[in-house]
């Protein structure tokens, strides 16, 4: 099958458990509702008292891997004959329940479009992951760690917005002799795009210059994303030795004016930026660089070879949203879903701006299993 491995990503497979909390928990743990940081030591005992004391949803997450699993998922229901994705945007909710039945069927035909690689640790929650990437159709081929356990990810809930605390464990033991390896350097071989979050910058950046370097030389799409604050500021060099490999670069707003400030800018303007961001030097020139910064619920900022364009997003009454976990991840999943099929870049936009719709009504980045539907 043409698609089969089309699409690669590489980051860090964490479980995110997911509880409602309240101001005080926050405040308890030094923490802040829309942020994502790395665990320190005064977030040890966090996610025991979560556990223990809060209704805590234990879902597979990491944010590249969401991305896999919502291209993978969008890919099945997005590339049926007859259903291009604006017939699919038209009544988000009908189409979806008639999709899914199709989604099962097509499922079957291209199990293995997207292709998935990081390090879990041999336990529990990594035979989780496993079975729950294997559900997806997503090809995963973890490192998994003789020692470390499995990474969590707390996500801590207050009023729909939320903070994430990343314990990166197995997956910070990533190593770049796994991805040597014949059977897994066959993914990069295969693949014809690439996606990594930013947050894999803090494991192996060895690991990341080796895909950028191939998907350079044979003409391929790497993409990455700015994917937190912390990464443009402390990650800084690392991710500057990244970027002219990058042909797509994903961000939201705040991520994007953070890159910005470190960058000496002294511009806030997401528009500016993501022009700015476009320009960077690149290290091969058949593609020029795409940036993509979202902003919530005001419209998709693209900017490409000196110009900018404004995609507006589709809105959600306010008693519908749950949980705006994973919004982005989920609009980077749909948008790639379109792009390995070389559609336009507002068919990628459409189908992300989809993708996230559906997430943000859930709890986490899940896939209604039933069409909630009566
Ligand atoms: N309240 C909302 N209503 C409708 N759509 C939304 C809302 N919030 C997010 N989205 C959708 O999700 C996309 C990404 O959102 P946003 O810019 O908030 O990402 P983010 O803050 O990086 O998300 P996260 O970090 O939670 O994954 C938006 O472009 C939009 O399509
Ligand atoms: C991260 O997880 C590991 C393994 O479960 C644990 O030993 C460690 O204490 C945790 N670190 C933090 C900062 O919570
Ligand atoms: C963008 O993501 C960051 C986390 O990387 C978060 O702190 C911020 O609130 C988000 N911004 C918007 C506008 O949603
Ligand atoms: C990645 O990019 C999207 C879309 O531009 C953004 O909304 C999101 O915050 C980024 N997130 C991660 C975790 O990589």
């Amino acid at each position: 099958m043409a698609f089969e491995g089309i699409l690669l990503g590489m980051g860090n497979p964490l479980l995110d458990v997911s509880a409602v909390v309240e101001d005080d928990f926050l405040n308890r743990y030094d923490i802040k509702l829309n942020n994502a940081i790395l665990a320190e030591e005064k977030h040890m005992p966090m996610y025991n008292e979560l556990a223990t004391k809060y209704h805590v949803e234990y879902i597979a997450g990491g944010a590249t891997q969401n991305s896999i699993r919502v291209a993978q998922v969008s890919f099945s229901l997005l590339h049926t004959p007859n259903n291009t994705p604006s017939s699919i945007l038209v009544d988000p909710l009908l189409r979806w329940v008639e999709l899914l039945c199709m989604f099962c069927q097509w499922m079957l035909q291209i199990p293995d479009a997207t292709s998935y690689i990081g390090c879990i640790g041999k336990d529990f929650f990594g035979e989780e992951m496993k079975k729950n990437s294997k559900l997806a159709g997503v090809n995963a081929h973890y490192y998994e760690d003789e020692i470390a356990a499995t990474g969590t990810c707390a996500v801590c809930i207050v009023g729909g917005e939320r903070s994430l605390i990343a314990n990166l464990s197995a997956a910070n033991c990533y190593k770049p002799e796994h991805l040597k390896r014949p059977e897994n350097w066959a993914l990069v071989e295969k693949a014809k795009y690439f996606y990594i979050a930013g947050f894999f910058l803090t494991v192996s950046p060895e690991s990341i210059q080796l895909v950028a370097e191939h998907a350079a030389a044979k003409n391929k799409v790497f993409m990455m994303n700015l994917s937190a604050p912390f990464i443009c500021e402390f990650f800084k060099d690392v991710q500057e030795k990244a970027l002219p490999y990058m042909d797509y670069v994903f961000g939201n707003e705040t991520e994007a004016r953070t890159f910005s400030r470190v960058h000496g800018w002294e511009t806030e303007n997401v528009e500016d930026i993501a022009l700015k961001i476009s320009a960077w030097p690149k290290a091969s020139g058949t593609h020029k660089r795409i940036t993509v910064i979202t902003h919530g619920v005001d419209p998709v900022v693209v900017a490409e070879d000196g110009k900018v364009k404004l995609f507006p997003v589709i809105l959600l009454p306010k008693e519908k949203l749950v949980d705006t976990n994973a919004a982005g991840d989920a609009f980077v999943g749909g948008f790639l879903s379109q792009l390995v099929v070389e559609k336009p870049i507002e068919d990628c936009i459409r189908a992300g701006s989809y993708a996230a719709n559906v997430i943000i009504q859930r709890s986490g980045c899940s896939y209604p299993q039933y069409p909630d539907f009566k």
